[in-house]
């Protein structure tokens, strides 16, 4: 992400001040995850918990926070987001989602991994926040073409960055 995209991700944090974040893709720790904790250093408080299904980014991103004083906001785990075992407890405390993984493109711009990982996530939250990267080609595209399909339903556009991938503010509100 560029630092525009990273400056963004850090403000939403320091507005909204999640008790919990979920991010969805780690990779190397040094971008996102690095500006969602950035966020919840600034605010004192808060947890980031953060999935990457691919073992050699996951250990690259402990790496990368081995003696950053910001690992004590993150715990990381190695996965399949879809596959955790989170109680429903978990997911009452989360404020924040932030979406950045999931498949790569199968072609013609679809991606129903990515789109699952959302659906999933939001059949298990109240009124939180989200954070949708790729919002202008990829994966966070097609989780807007389908929240476009259902008329927004209950979510709530809150803003976005036009930067050269996107990156989007929305709101789930029910
Ligand atoms: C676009 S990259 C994330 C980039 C990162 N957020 C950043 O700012 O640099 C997507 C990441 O999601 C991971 N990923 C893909 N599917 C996943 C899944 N089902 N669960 C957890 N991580 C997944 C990939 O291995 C990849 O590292």
């Amino acid at each position: 992400m560029d630092k525009n995209e990273l400056d963004f991700i850090t403000q939403i944090v320091t507005d909204v001040k999640p008790r919990k974040i979920i991010e969805v893709g780690t990779a190397d720790g040094d971008s996102s995850t690095l500006a969602l904790a950035t966020g919840l250093y600034r605010n004192g408080t808060g947890h980031l918990d953060t999935w990457e299904i691919n073992e050699l980014y996951y250990n690259n991103a402990l790496s990368f926070f081995k003696d950053n004083v910001l690992k004590q906001y993150i715990t990381f785990h190695l996965g399949d987001f879809l596959s955790n075992s989170l109680p429903t407890e978990f997911f009452a405390e989360v404020d924040l989602v932030l979406l950045d993984g999931g498949d790569t493109d199968i072609g013609d711009g679809i991606f129903p991994v990515s789109l699952a990982i959302f659906k999933y996530v939001t059949q298990r939250v109240g009124n939180i926040d989200f954070i949708l990267h790729d919002w202008n080609a990829g994966r966070g595209h097609y989780v807007k073409q389908y929240l476009d399909k259902l008329d927004w339903s209950t979510f709530a556009f809150k803003k976005e960055l036009n930067s050269p991938y996107g990156i989007a503010h929305i709101k789930k509100e029910n």
